[in-house]
Formats: C-alpha cells, structure tokens, sequence
C-alpha cells in the first residue's frame, strides 16, 4: 500500500488556508455561497463566483475586490448542463487551472408533507440540487485532473439530509443524494488525489431560512430549541468548515459528510 500523502505535510504551512488556489464556488451571490467567496479569498484564493443572479454576483465580486482579493463572476443556472460546463470552463480561462470548488448552490421549495408536495417542486430540486451537484462535479473533476492534477470538492448537503426531513422531504432526499455523490466520488477519484466531502450544516441565517421562517412561522425558534449551541449559524461558520476541508490541512479527510449544526445531529 502506498502510503505517499499527496500533500507534504512537512513543508511549512503557507500563512493563508488556501493560498494559490483557483476555487469555484456555486451559488456565491448571497448567504453561505457569499461568506464563501469572501472568505476563501482572505485566505488567499482566486475565486469564481457563479449563480444566476448578475447584481448579487455584481456586488460579492467588487466586495472581494476591494478587499485585495482576487475574484470574478460567471451567471449560471445550475439545472444547465451546458452552463455548468461553461462556469468550470472560465475558472480554468481565468486562473489557468482548478484545484477546488464549493457546490453550495440549491434551490429551496415551499415545505409541506410529502404528499403535498408538488411534482415541479419535486423536479426542481432534483434539477438543481442533485443533479445540478452532480454536474458540477464531473466537469470539476475533470477540470482538475487536467490542470491542477489533485484537488478538493465540498458539497453543500444539510443536516437535514441526516434524518427523517418531515418539512421538506424532496429537499431532504435529495441532500442524502447529494451525500451518496460524495462518498461514491471520494472512493472513485481518491487514488488520484481529488478528495470529495461534504457539509451538513444546521440552520443559518441566510434568505434560504428566513423564506422557510416566513412560511412556517416559529421554524428559527425550533431550530433553536433542537441545537445545543442554542443560536442558528452566521453563513461565514459554515463557510470555515467547508474552507478547511478545501485545504490541503484536510488532506487525509476524504468521503466526509461533516456536521455544521451546533450539535443538532448530537
Ligand atoms: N440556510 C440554511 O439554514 C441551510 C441549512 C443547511 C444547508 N443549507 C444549504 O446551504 C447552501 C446555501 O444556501 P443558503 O442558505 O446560502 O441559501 P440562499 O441564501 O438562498 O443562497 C442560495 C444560492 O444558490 C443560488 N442558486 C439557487 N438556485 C440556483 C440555480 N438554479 N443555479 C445556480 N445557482 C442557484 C442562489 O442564487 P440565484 O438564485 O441567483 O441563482 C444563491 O446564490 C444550499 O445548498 C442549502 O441547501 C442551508
């Protein structure tokens, strides 16, 4: 068995958790996606920027610019095969490689029990979520393979794909597919050095809830009371937890699906 890291360990640590790294990163134009890019930036990465609304995009990429970070944006609706491609296609135009990507992207659908929910609800989530995640992968794989040769995916999953998801159980069931994805790419590119995770966060303050809050009142309250840290996240807390797992100081964690919920799966 070769027990080679792909990473030397003992070289010193470059300050910054992702210096000189081409990251794309989904879904960047608000919440978590947005926290993303301008964290993985202060820690040094080049990023891009995709989702499908151009103003959001607009205004993280300035953000991050006038922060001295390195960034841009590509509009790009993930449910769009030839979209997807063409995103991964301008991180490597822009940066001349890709060593990273955060698929954080997804769409929300009104909760309600499974059988009220609607069939284009159901196949929106599958569009965007899943088989959008599963898009981006396979063309991110074989971005990195070509240009950085070894690299690192996180997927955004939830913790409500842990368990029984009575509020959303299309959106739940397609975060466990997500899951599958994950471990089924970590196995399969592994022995070339491309690790594949993923993230479960718990509730976060983003539109993505406070939509959810709207429909459902008392939801925020609820979360709470199920989380032993006692507070929903702030988008950068979950951001950290995905930065860490893009750099090459997660480089034995591989086929992850790591909780970000203040304990809420505990
Ligand atoms: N907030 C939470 O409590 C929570 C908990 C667990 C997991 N998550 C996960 O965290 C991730 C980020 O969610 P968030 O809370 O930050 O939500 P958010 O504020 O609604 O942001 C979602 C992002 O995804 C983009 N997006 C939506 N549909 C898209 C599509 N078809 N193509 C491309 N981009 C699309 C949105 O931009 P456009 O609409 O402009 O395309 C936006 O930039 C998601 O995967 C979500 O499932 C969130």
């Amino acid at each position: 068995m070769d027990i080679t890291p792909t990473t030397d360990t003992s070289a010193p640590a470059a300050s910054a958790l992702l210096a000189g790294k081409a990251v794309l990163i989904t879904g960047a134009g608000r919440g978590i996606g947005a926290a993303a890019a301008r964290l993985f930036a202060r820690e040094g990465a080049r990023v891009l920027l995709a989702a499908r609304t151009r103003a959001q995009l607009e205004a993280v990429t300035e953000e991050v610019r006038a922060a001295g970070g390195t960034a841009d944006h590509v509009v790009c609706d993930l449910a769009d095969r030839a979209a997807v491609r063409a995103a991964v296609d301008r991180a490597v135009e822009l940066y001349g490689r890709l060593d990273a990507a955060f698929n954080n992207g997804a769409a929300f659908v009104p909760p309600g029990p499974l059988d009220q929910v609607r069939e284009e609800d159901f196949d929106r989530v599958y569009a965007v979520n899943l088989k959008g995640t599963w898009l981006a992968m396979a063309a991110e794989v074989a971005a990195i393979r070509a240009t950085a040769g070894t690299g690192a995916i996180v997927n955004n999953s939830s913790v409500g794909s842990l368990r029984g998801n009575p509020e959303l159980p299309a959106y739940g069931a397609m975060k466990r597919a997500v899951n599958s994805l994950t471990e089924s790419a970590a196995v399969t590119y592994g022995p070339e050095g491309i690790r594949v995770n993923a993230i479960a966060p718990g509730g976060t303050l983003t539109e993505m809830i406070r939509t959810w809050e709207a429909r459902s009142p008392g939801l925020l309250q609820r979360l709470r009371e199920r989380t032993p840290l006692r507070r929903a996240a702030d988008p950068e807390e979950i951001a950290q937890a995905a930065a860490w797992l893009l750099s090459d100081r997660a480089s034995f964690v591989t086929g992850a699906v790591l909780p970000v919920d203040g304990g809420a799966r505990a």
